[in-house]
C-alpha cells in the first residue's frame, strides 16, 4: 500500500493536465460559441474527476507518514477533496443541456480550487514560500574548501552562510529592515538601525539578534526560517571580533582552539554542514514552559533536539560564578536534557551536583572548566553518554578510566592527557571509544548542530 502514497507526487499531475485542458477548452467555447469541442469536453472532465478521486486516494495513504506539517497537510487534503468532488459535478452538469447557466460560476470554482490544491501541495514538497525563495542563494553555493587556511573568512565562509539563512530576506528582492546581505558595500552600510556589524562583537546589531532566543519578535532568522547551527554563529561572531575584514585570509586572523576546532569541522562538512543521525529517543514529558521560560531569561539557549520531541539541548551561556544557583532549576529538566554544554571557566564539582540524575544525556561538553574526577565519577552512571569533552578541566587520566562502564560512549575529548602513554592506556581500556587527546583532530560529531530524524 505505500507505493500509492509514495506515486501521489506524480499522479497529481493527472488531474492538473486534464482540468486545464478541459477548463481552456470551455472558456474558449463560451467567448466563442461558434466553438463545438463535440464529444470532447465531457471525457476530458471525466478523466480529470478521475484522476483527482486516485489523487485523493494516494494522498491518503502519504498523508499518515507523518512527515508533513499537520494543518498544511489538512487544507491540502480538503481542497483536494472539494476538488475532486467538484470535477465530477462539472463533468455531470456538462451533460444537462439546462443547467448550463450555471457552468460558467462551477468553473471558477473549480479553477480557485486547483490553483489552491495545488499551492498547498507545493508548500508541503518545498516549504512554505516556494514561489518566493530565490533559488540561487541555496546551500549548493557553499564552495568546497581544500584548506580553510587559505580561504578568505568573508568570502568563502561568512557570505555563504549569510546568502544560506539570511539573503532572502535581506538581499536584491526584499530589504526587511532596510538591511541587505548579499554583498560587502551593503552590509558595511547597514540597515534602518544603522551599522549591523560595528563595535565589539557581542554589541553589534546583527549578533545580537541572531543571540536573541528564538521566540523573540526580533530574533534573527525569524524562528520559523532555517536556523544558524552553533558553529556558524561561532563563525560570524569571530567575523565582527576581529573586526569584519571583507579581505582577511583565515590563517591571518588569531583563532583560539575553539574557533580552531569550529573551523576544522566547517571545512570537514564542506557544503553540507549538517549531518544526519538516526537514533532512537526516548519518550518524555514536556519540560514545564516555566522553568523553561525562567532558564531562557537567565541567558541559557534551550533548544529542542526535534520538533517532534520534547528532549532539550542546554547551552549554558551567560552565566556567571553567582548565577550558577540556578542549577536547582535546570535540575527541573533532568528528564529532558539530552545535550548540556557548560564550557564556563568557573564551573566547579559542585555546580553540576546530581548530574548523574539526568538519565537521558547523551553529550556532555565541561572544557576550560574546574572539575575533577568526582564528576567523572557521576557521569559514569549516565548509560546513555555518547559523547563526553572534559578537555582543558581538571579530570585526570585515573578519573577517566571510570568511563570503562560506559557501553554507548563513542568519543571522548581530553586533550590535558599530555602524557602520550596515558593516553595510550586509555585508549586501549576503553576499545570502542575514540579517544582524542590533541586539539586539532576533531571529528564531526553529533553535535547540537546536528540534524536529527526520530525513528520511533
Ligand atoms: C524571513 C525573513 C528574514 C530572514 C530569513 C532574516 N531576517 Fe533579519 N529581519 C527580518 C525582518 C522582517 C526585519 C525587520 C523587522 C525587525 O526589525 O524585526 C529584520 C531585521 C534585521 C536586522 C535589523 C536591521 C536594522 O537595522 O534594524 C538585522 C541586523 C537582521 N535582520 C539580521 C539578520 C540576519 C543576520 C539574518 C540571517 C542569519 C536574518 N536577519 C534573516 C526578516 C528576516
Amino acid at each position: 500500500m505505500e507505493i500509492v502514497g509514495k506515486l501521489h507526487p506524480l499522479l497529481v499531475h493527472l488531474p492538473i493536465g486534464f482540468l486545464i485542458i478541459g477548463l481552456l477548452l470551455y472558456g474558449w467555447k463560451l467567448v466563442d460559441p461558434t466553438r463545438n469541442f463535440g464529444e470532447a469536453l465531457r471525457p476530458i472532465f471525466l478523466l480529470g474527476a478521475i484522476a483527482a478521486l486516485l489523487s485523493c486516494l494516494s494522498g491518503l495513504q502519504l498523508m499518515d507518514s507523518g512527515e508533513y506539517d499537520v494543518a498544511t497537510v489538512t487544507r491540502h487534503r480538503n481542497m483536494g477533496i472539494a476538488l475532486a468532488v467538484v470535477s465530477f459535478l462539472f463533468w455531470f452538469r456538462l451533460g444537462q443541456q439546462s443547467l448550463n447557466k450555471r457552468l460558467p460560476f462551477l468553473a471558477i470554482s473549480l479553477s480557485v480550487l486547483l490553483v489552491i490544491t495545488g499551492h498547498y501541495g507545493g508548500t508541503l514538497t518545498h516549504g512554505s514560500g516556494f514561489l518566493t525563495v530565490d533559488t540561487k542563494d541555496s546551500k549548493k553555493d557553499r564552495k568546497e574548501i581544500k584548506n580553510i587556511e587559505d580561504a578568505i573568512l568573508f568570502g568563502d565562509i561568512i557570505q555563504p552562510i549569510l546568502s544560506e539563512k539570511c539573503v532572502s530576506c535581506h538581499g536584491a528582492e526584499k530589504q526587511k529592515g532596510n538591511l541587505r546581505l548579499d554583498d560587502s558595500l551593503k552590509i558595511s552600510k547597514g540597515g534602518k538601525n544603522g551599522k549591523t556589524v560595528s563595535g565589539n562583537a557581542d554589541d553589534a546589531l546583527m549578533l545580537r539578534r541572531i543571540l536573541l532566543p528564538p521566540d523573540d519578535d526580533e530574533h534573527m532568522p525569524p524562528k520559523e526560517k532555517g536556523q544558524l547551527s552553533s558553529d556558524e554563529i561561532a563563525l560570524i561572531r569571530w567575523w565582527i571580533k576581529e573586526g569584519h575584514s571583507f579581505s582577511l585570509k583565515v590563517k591571518d586572523i588569531p583563532k583560539d582552539s575553539s574557533i580552531a576546532s569550529v573551523l576544522k569541522r566547517f571545512q570537514q562538512a564542506g557544503p553540507q554542514q549538517t549531518e544526519t543521525i538516526e537514533e532512537k529517543w526516548p519518550e518524555v514529558a514536556a519540560a514545564d514552559p516555566e522553568v523553561v521560560r525562567l532558564l531562557r531569561k537567565a541567558g541559557i539557549a534551550i533548544t529542542p533536539i526535534s520538533n517532534t520531541s520534547n528532549l532539550l539541548s542546554l547551552n549554558l551561556l551567560n552565566l556567571t560564578d553567582s548565577s550558577m544557583r540556578i542549577w536547582e532549576e535546570i535540575r527541573k529538566l533532568r528528564e529532558q536534557v539530552v545535550i548540556l554544554k557548560a564550557d564556563l571557566p568557573f564551573i566547579r564539582d559542585e555546580h553540576l551536583k546530581n548530574i548523574d540524575e539526568f538519565t537521558h544525556l547523551r553529550k556532555i561538553s565541561l572544557t576550560h572548566t574546574q572539575i575533577t574526577d568526582k564528576v567523572i565519577q557521576q557521569l559514569s552512571a549516565l548509560a546513555e553518554l555518547r559523547s563526553v569533552n572534559i578537555s582543558n578541566s581538571h579530570v585526570t587520566y585515573r578519573g577517566l578510566e571510570k568511563l570503562v562502564q560506559l557501553d554507548k560512549l563513542r568519543y571522548l575529548y581530553a586533550i590535558q592527557l599530555t602524557d602520550s602513554s596515558y593516553a595510550q592506556q586509555l585508549q586501549e581500556k576503553l576499545p570502542n571509544v575514540e579517544v582524542l587527546v590533541k586539539p586539532f583532530d576533531v571529528p564531526i560529531l553529533v553535535s547540537d548542530t546536528t540534524e536529527v530524524v526520530v525513528t520511533k
